[in-house]
């Protein structure tokens, strides 16, 4: 199953990217490139495949130039265990004491999920099945099928038990009729639910115990014993419960358990966001935990260490760690050496402006101008927009960033949100008509805070 992880090409990979993310070639070759390379890894003997260690990234660019983008779009296609997590969280107040070793374990738990919905999914089919069988076991009780059967066919009691074993084998397909056909759906029926009875979970449950990362309902549920309790339900949800009760017995869990962990292991990847908010040495004062000693903690996961978690250890000397920063006070190399040395490939993203504006504007898949027309096409309202209006609103954005601070294409949503205030707010009245943005309308719009530095800031 490893080849099934990733097969994409390079090449693939990126024009993947490129239907999101506009711009940044490096960054997207580099991404790309490490994520073949995990593939290339499986390919490996056994013992050369254990030398080989992931090439980790640092991708450094301004804020709002699609470093997260292209991670987030990275994780749809890696079919990897793949968490997202801001090193400078780690520094703050409410995390202290939050030790670095928990994103191992979230990227497991998260692991764990991901193969026990497909091998749900593998297992749909015959847990659908066993589902249905057992509905129709409740709607024709197994005891009643007989008394039942000898209704039906309103043929005397002393008929021959063949006879009735017929009957009652053609009404329970009657009935299976029925339930297919779906008319059956709000019939109320009495299913057995086991509940385990544990009291004060919620209590527990979020607060600092979860370092110790031991699922308290799972450990308790061991001493309470599990009462089942008859509840009243239409057949409709009946279905869904059924459904879900048969396809965890149809699941082996020890087994999604192993192959997870094999899965974080061998091609888990973690982004490792903000990561130039930790780098710097000196300690900052008060309750803040000290920079270094994050990145000190964050040392022997990059290196490969075994973590502990709920599920078993999990070696992370394979795990591949993308991290991303901006980098404009602290550099790469104020990082401390070791954790410098554990990222030896380094991509720049460059700064956009008014012609890559355009382009985020209209070509990916999820275009703002898109997102806005299909928004206001559900309230009936048509909007369009000029090319020269695109071009505008581009222009605006890059001379906004110019001139107050450089947010990206973060700018270009505020832009946007400011030119079409009105139209969404009077969209349920516009109803039925064609609104066509031209450049003229762009400028007259937003010409008084543009012209405005200090209304600028505060609106755009
Ligand atoms: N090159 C790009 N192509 C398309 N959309 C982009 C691009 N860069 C940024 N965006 C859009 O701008 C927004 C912010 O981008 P993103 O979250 O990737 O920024 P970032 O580089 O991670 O910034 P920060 O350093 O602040 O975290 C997103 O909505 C994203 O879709
Ligand atoms: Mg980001």
């Amino acid at each position: 199953m490893d080849n099934t992880l990733n097969q994409l090409t390079p090449k693939q990979i990126v024009a993947e990217l490129d239907r999101y993310i506009i711009g940044q070639d490096a960054a997207k070759r580099s991404v790309s490139t490490a994520l073949r390379n995990r593939w290339r890894r499986q390919q490996l003997s056994p013992d050369l495949r254990d030398e080989v260690m992931p090439k980790n990234i640092i991708m450094i660019g301004p804020t709002g130039v699609g470093k997260t983008e292209i991670a987030r779009r990275l994780s749809k296609l890696a079919n990897s265990p793949f968490l997202k997590i801001e090193a400078s969280k780690f520094t703050e107040v409410g995390y202290v004491g939050r030790d670095v070793e928990s994103m191992i374990r979230d990227l497991t738990h998260l692991a764990v999920n991901m193969v026990k919905e497909e091998q749900s999914r593998k297992v749909k089919g015959k847990a659908e099945a066993q589902a249905e069988e057992r509905l129709l076991d409740l709607l024709l009780p197994p005891s009643d099928r007989k008394r039942r059967a000898v209704d039906v066919s309103e043929s005397p009691g002393d008929a021959e038990t063949e006879h009735q074993e017929d009957e009652s084998l053609h009404t329970r397909e009657k009935l299976r009729k029925m339930l297919r056909q779906g008319k059956l759906e709000d019939r109320t029926i009495e299913v057995e639910v086991s509940e385990k009875n544990i009291p004060m979970i919620e209590i527990f449950s979020g607060t600092g115990l979860e370092e110790m990362d031991i699922n308290f309902k799972d450990m308790l549920s061991g001493f309470f014993p599990s009462k089942s309790k008859k509840r009243r339900m239409k057949v409709s949800e009946a279905r869904n419960f059924l459904i879900q009760e048969e396809s965890q017995r149809l699941i082996d869990m020890d087994n999604v358990v192993t192959e997870a962990v094999k899965r974080v292991e061998q091609s888990g990847i973690i982004f490792l966001d903000e990561l130039d908010k930790i780098s710097g040495r000196e300690r900052t004062a008060g309750p803040d935990v000290s920079r270094e000693g994050v990145q000190r903690d964050l040392l022997p996961i990059i290196e490969g260490s075994t973590v502990s978690t709920k599920y078993g250890l999990v070696r992370t000397d394979h795990i591949l760690f993308i991290a991303a920063g901006a980098f404009h006070v602290s550099k790469p190399s104020d990082l401390i050496p070791e954790l410098q040395g554990r990222f030896p490939i380094r991509v720049e993203l460059s700064s956009l402006g008014k012609d890559e504006f355009i382009r985020i504007l209209t070509e990916p898949r999820n275009a703002l101008i898109k997102q806005y027309s299909a928004l206001l096409q559900t309230e009936g309202v048509d909007l369009q927009f000029t090319p020269d209006a695109i071009s505008e609103i581009a222009s605006i954005a890059a001379y906004v960033n110019e001139r107050t601070e450089n947010i990206g294409a973060r700018r270009l949503h505020t832009v946007i949100d400011k030119l079409l205030d009105d139209i969404s707010f009077n969209a349920p009245e516009l109803s039925g008509r064609t609104i066509m943005i031209d450049a003229q309308s762009v400028q007259e719009k937003l010409k008084d805070i543009i012209k405005d530095e200090d209304l600028s800031r505060y609106i755009l």
